[in-house]
């Protein structure tokens, strides 16, 4: 496994090669890309992996500064996973101190999380765009945890035509149902052991649903109740929205997903579910 910490030192490579895109304190979720990863790009390929906190997708004031940045920890992680590269630039080696070019979605950003983020998406894309310019994979595997980002990346491949197929992964959850995130550290032991009802409340609105309930209110309500089991959850958002535009929908459609974001103290965390 090699580690590249300048863009001009990353190798170009004949090789098939697959990116998965993270900012590091590496958990079992990207264990998964990385796996997902190694299978695409089969066994004469190669594949790669950025470790990057990226400063532009946080807000001021936001965790940007105590973000966890297990360095050895991650290269460990990578090596035992069949890394072949880790691209793990400094914020100084990303941006030029008069950097002024930016890459912004503008329709599937202004919905959930780009709502309560101003300028995390415009973030995203322009970390990803540069990326994919530096390390030129074939493929990049993005996790269906972060179901707007996901599907904001595959309209910017789209639209300014990246010659790059994007592959998204299932979401791996603890045992207890709680999405893993290298946030969940930040969690008190009470408030950790409030958070599996967010999945709860999710998995609530999919048997509903797959009951014959259409009305978003209904759905929407009983989500709502089973958050209100733990008294530490703050709602930042929870929807029922079209998968494809991510807009809001009164009633379930083909396509349908519920997504919420829920405050525990000034953690924000994230989750989705397909409703059948
Ligand atoms: P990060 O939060 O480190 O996540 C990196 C990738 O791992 C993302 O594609 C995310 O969706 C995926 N992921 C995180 N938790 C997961 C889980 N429990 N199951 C499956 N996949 C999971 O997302 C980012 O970094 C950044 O925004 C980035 C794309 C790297 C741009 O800076």
């Amino acid at each position: 496994m090699e580690i590249f910490r300048t863009v001009s030192s990353v190798p170009a490579t004949a090789k098939r090669r697959v990116l998965v895109p993270t900012m590091g304190a590496l958990h079992r979720g990207h264990g998964e890309l990385i796996r997902i990863a190694r299978e695409a790009a089969g066994s004469d390929g190669e594949v790669a992996v950025s470790i990057f906190v990226n400063p532009l997708q946080f807000a001021p004031g936001g965790d940007f500064e105590k973000y966890p940045r297990p360095e050895t920890d991650d290269e460990e992680f990578c090596r035992s996973a069949d890394v072949d590269l880790i691209f793990r630039p400094s914020p100084e080696e990303m941006y030029a101190s008069d950097f002024s070019v930016s890459v912004e979605e503008t329709s599937l950003s202004n919905t959930l999380c780009g709502k309560s983020r101003p300028g995390h998406f415009r973030g995203v894309c322009t970390v990803v765009a540069k990326l994919f310019h530096i390390l030129t994979p074939d493929a990049a595997v993005f996790g269906e945890k972060d179901f707007q980002q996901l599907a904001i990346i595959r309209r910017m491949v789209r639209d300014v035509n990246f010659p790059i197929e994007i592959i998204g992964a299932p979401t791996v959850r603890e045992a207890d149902g709680l999405a893993c995130s290298s946030r969940n550290q930040y969690l008190s032991q009470t408030e950790r052991q409030q958070a599996p009802a967010l999945r709860a409340a999710l998995l609530e609105a999919q048997r509903l649903a797959a009951q014959g309930e259409r009305a978003a209110p209904i759905i929407l309500d009983a989500a709502r109740k089973v958050i209100a089991t733990a008294p530490l959850a703050r709602i930042d958002y929870l929807e029922l929205v079209n998968a494809e535009t991510l807009q809001p929908i009164e009633s379930v459609q083909p396509n349908s997903l519920v997504a919420l974001a829920v405050f525990f103290g000034q953690t924000r965390l994230i989750d989705n579910i397909r409703l059948p």
